[in-house]
């Protein structure tokens, strides 16, 4: 892809890096100047913030999306998760790599360092309780962003989340998710089938994201409290919004496109801990099951575990009027009934998928869009965690209108913070807020 054209530079300035003063008050005129070796006027510079294992595969990504990328800034708390990225990145693709120590930012406010500089693009890969807050600051520095899913933990970031997609729209910003099934080829060619009505009206769905115990950090004799809380964060539910928000959302997802993205009416569930009981496996669940009552009748049916030598699967199963589609999500794509059909074909990287999408969408001054979308596949989990964590059956209105709020405001993050540490909801007991 080639980018050459006069038009086509204007709309990345117009769009992307010349905001010369955000309404937060930063300058970008007041980052440093570097080096402009291998920069040109038709580079899209690209800045990583949370430097962790997705956050630096999706800047090695963005790095062979478009021949003339760099990636030039990265932010993070802790200074060995950014070098560690650092060193990473630059065994991969030295070439796309142009990060001078000065575009090094640690800390809780890495973030607005990296936006005052002139990236034009943002890769946002930190744990999802900053996703709402870094969104906002991101949008406001008027950049263009691909932010990892899921995009908040509770309905306040979700509705935080909504209200900056709408500006990022009006500003011409690009905005995609890390809803990367959306981008694989055999599911786009199987979705396209059921869109034409190979299996007839599809009534119900069961969806499942059933896999092992996930990474845990052991505890350093220098960490904190909270700095354990950052390391270890899926096992915080005010940081990752617990499992069925942080991992199995991915099902749900994919369930939610093949109802056509309306949302469900209402919802009621249960899960709870059996597994992993020890205090350093914070306050989330290892389980979870839940209904949700579409409109006309339908319904989808969620399970969702993380339990170490259980049975596995990451299955999502359609029943239709004519006929049924199964899909073993790494594996299978099968429909049966009326039709008999399997997808067969050279299978691409979604996440490459992904990048590609974004950058040339900004390239062709067509930004690419998914503002709404992931903010009401990502409030589906939320939802979910909330009718299993009260034991109580919600409307999509109550629980969206929801004021819990989980965790502290952006601006008050420092390594001082004692945010209290929550304790595993009860059903029953727990009240919804
Ligand atoms: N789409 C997918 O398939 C997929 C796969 C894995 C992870 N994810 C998502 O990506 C996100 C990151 O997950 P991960 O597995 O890379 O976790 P990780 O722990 O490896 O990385 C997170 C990084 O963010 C940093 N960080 C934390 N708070 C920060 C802050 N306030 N500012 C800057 N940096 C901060 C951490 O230090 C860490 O380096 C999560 O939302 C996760 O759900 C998506």
């Amino acid at each position: 892809m080639k980018n050459t054209s006069k038009s086509r530079r204007e709309f990345i300035k117009k769009s992307g890096s010349a905001v010369l003063t955000s309404a937060m008050g930063f300058n970008i005129l007041s980052a440093k100047p570097r080096s402009s070796k291998n920069l040109n006027s038709d580079t899209l510079k690209v800045g990583l913030i949370g430097c962790g294992g997705r956050g630096t595969g999706a800047a090695l990504q963005a790095s062979l999306a478009d021949p003339n990328v760099m990636i030039t800034a990265m932010a993070d708390i802790f200074q060995d998760r950014l070098f560690k990225s650092y060193e990473n990145l630059k065994s991969e693709n030295p070439d796309k790599l142009m990060v001078d120590e000065d575009h090094k930012f640690i800390g809780f406010d890495s973030y607005k360092k990296l936006l005052a500089t002139d990236v034009d693009v943002v890769i946002l890969g930190t744990p999802p309780n900053f996703r709402p807050g870094h969104l906002a600051a991101a949008v406001d520095a008027g950049k263009h962003i691909f932010c990892e899913k899921p995009v908040a933990v509770d309905a306040p970031g979700i509705r935080s989340v909504i209200e900056t997609a709408k500006i990022a729209k009006e500003k011409g910003l690009a905005l995609m998710s890390g809803f990367c099934w959306r981008h694989d080829i055999p599911k786009i060619d199987t979705y396209n089938k059921l869109k034409d009505g190979a299996i007839g009206d599809i009534h119900t769905i069961y969806n499942t994201y059933n896999t092992g115990a996930n990474w845990f950090r052991e505890q350093q004799p220098d960490w904190s409290g909270f700095e354990s809380q950052m390391r270890n964060w899926l096992y915080y539910n005010w940081i990752s919004g617990d499992m069925i928000t942080e991992q199995a959302v991915h099902s749900l997802d994919l369930m939610s496109w093949a109802m056509g993205d309306v949302m469900p009416l209402r919802a009621n569930g249960t899960g709870g801990r059996q597994s992993r009981t020890e205090d350093q496996y914070g306050n989330v669940y290892d389980h979870f099951a839940i209904v949700y009552d579409y409109p006309d009748g339908r319904k989808g049916f969620h399970f969702s575990r993380q339990q170490k030598d259980c049975y596995r699967s990451y299955h999502i199963d359609m029943m239709g009027t004519q006929g049924r589609c199964y899909i073993d999500v790494g594996r299978k794509h099968e429909i049966t009934g009326k039709e008999q059909w399997k997808w067969k074909g050279e299978k691409s990287n979604m996440y490459q998928n992904e990048h590609d999408t974004l950058f040339a969408s900004i390239r062709n001054g067509k930004p690419f869009f998914d503002g709404v979308r992931m903010a009401n596949s990502t409030m589906l989990a939320i939802w979910g965690r909330m009718v299993a964590y009260t034991g109580q059956s919600l409307t999509w209105e109550e629980a969206l209108k929801s004021e819990e709020v989980l965790g502290p405001e952006l601006d008050e993050y420092s390594w001082d913070l004692k945010w209290p540490s929550q304790a595993v909801a009860k059903p029953g007991i727990t009240k919804f807020t």
